[in-house]
Parts: C-alpha cells; structure tokens; sequence
C-alpha cells in the first residue's frame, strides 16, 4: 500500500477579489521509501498541497490516506499525535528554537526521557554523524551557518523515526554550495535509512536526482517523471 495518497485534493481561499483556488484536484501516491519532488513557480500552490499531505492544514474537498490511516477525516488532538509520530516535517527557515543549543532543538519531538533509551540514542548519533553537526551540538541556531541550521531542522525532523518525511523548499535561503550540500545528504539518508521523503523545490538539480517529479501549475498537479 502507497505511503501516502492524495485524491482529488481542492483547496480554495476568499481572498478581496474573491475566491483563490491555491490546489484544484491534486491527487498524488507515494510509495515506501520513494524521494518525491514538487516543483512549481512561486504561488502554484505547493506548500498548500504538502501542508494537507501532512496533516498541518484542510482541504475543502478531497481525501488524504498516510500511513494507512485516512487523516483527512481525523480531528483535533487524534490528529496532532497521529501526525507528531507519523511525520517529519522540514520547513524553508528552519525555525529552530533560538533559545535551545542544536541538541536540545534536535531531541525536541522525542518526550522528555525518551534518548535514555538505546534506540533513540543510536538514531540520534546516527543522523548527527550522517549531518557532520556533531561539532555544533552545544551552538545556538545564532551561532551556526544557515547550512548547518538547516541540517540541525532535518536531524530534529527524523529523530523520531517518522515514516514519511516532508520538506518545503528546504534550501531555498542557501547558496549553491549549501544548497547542494544538504540536498546530498537527504540524498544519502534517503538511502542508508529508506526514508521516503517528500520535497517541494525549485532546484532543478534536486528535481533530477528524484525517483519521480510532480510539477504543480496554477494549483493543478501532473506527474512529469
Ligand atoms: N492562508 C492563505 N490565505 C489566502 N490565500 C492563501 C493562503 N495561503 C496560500 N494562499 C494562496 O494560495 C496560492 C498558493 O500558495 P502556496 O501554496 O503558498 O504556493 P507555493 O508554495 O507554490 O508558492 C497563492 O495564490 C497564495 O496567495
Ligand atoms: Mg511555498
């Protein structure tokens, strides 16, 4: 069964000049272990459609199937669990906690306690290796470069093993160089930890190193590889 399945997702907003159709009849599948890529012009409506995907926002219309369960028809604090376990989510700006150090902001989704146990200790030196940030664990996001904030986002987003991993222009505020960086290294976790993952980007270099590419248009969706 696809991880996750998008069907027919609508999404509309009243705007002053009237009604705005940000996603109109989107359906998507993914598969276990897949790295999906979006891509789109700006306003096309690709943050909306993955914000459904995850469960972060509603659509009006349409059903969303992840990991085997039909979020779109969970609600309130069902939802938010189902989700906090389900997904890892990568935003554009970090948005790292500024007050915590690196480490504190990575354990962050784990419940107190819960590195004690072995299994999230070892994900968690694995994923600080696989990021080269074990060197920056004790910084404040101030303090860090924003290839390194950005690395630090994707560590506290896979920490607790979500099972579909979603990121929205996660090197859109990098230059090439860290751009390509830590699209390498989702790359390699892809890999060495079948992560599926989920990923809007205008990179056309990340688009190519996709298992498959959607290319939103004006809210509409088509599967282009
Ligand atoms: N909260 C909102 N209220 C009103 N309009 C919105 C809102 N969020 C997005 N939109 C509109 O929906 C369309 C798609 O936006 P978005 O999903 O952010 O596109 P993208 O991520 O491809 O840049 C745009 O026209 C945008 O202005
Ligand atoms: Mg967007």
């Amino acid at each position: 069964m696809a991880i996750l399945e998008a069907t027919d997702i609508i999404k509309q907003y009243r705007g002053p000049d009237g009604v705005v159709t940000a996603v109109n009849r989107a359906s998507m599948k993914v598969e276990e272990g897949e790295f999906v890529a979006i891509t789109g012009e700006s306003g096309s409506g690709k943050s909306t459609l993955i914000n459904i995907c995850a469960g972060i926002d509603v659509a009006n219309a349409g059903s969303v199937m992840l990991g085997g369960k039909m979020i779109s028809s969970m609600h309130g604090d069902a939802l938010t669990k189902y989700r906090g376990k389900t997904v890892g989510f990568v935003f554009q700006s970090h948005k790292l906690i500024p007050y915590l150090t690196a480490y504190e902001n990575i354990i962050l989704p784990l419940n107190a306690g819960e590195l004690l146990r072995e299994k999230h200790e070892e994900r968690f030196n694995l994923l600080v290796d696989a990021l080269g940030i074990r060197n920056r664990l004790s910084h404040l996001p101030s303090e860090m470069s924003g290839g390194q904030q950005q690395r630090v986002a994707i560590a506290r987003a896979l920490i607790h093993y979500p099972r579909i991993l979603f990121a929205d222009e996660p090197t859109g505020n990098l230059d090439r160089r860290n751009a390509d960086e830590v699209i390498s290294l989702m790359i390699e976790l892809k890999n060495t930890l079948k992560q599926t993952m989920v990923v809007v980007t205008h990179d056309q270099k990340t688009a190519e190193r996709a298992d498959r590419v959607f290319v939103m248009n004006d809210g509409f969706l088509r599967e282009v590889k």
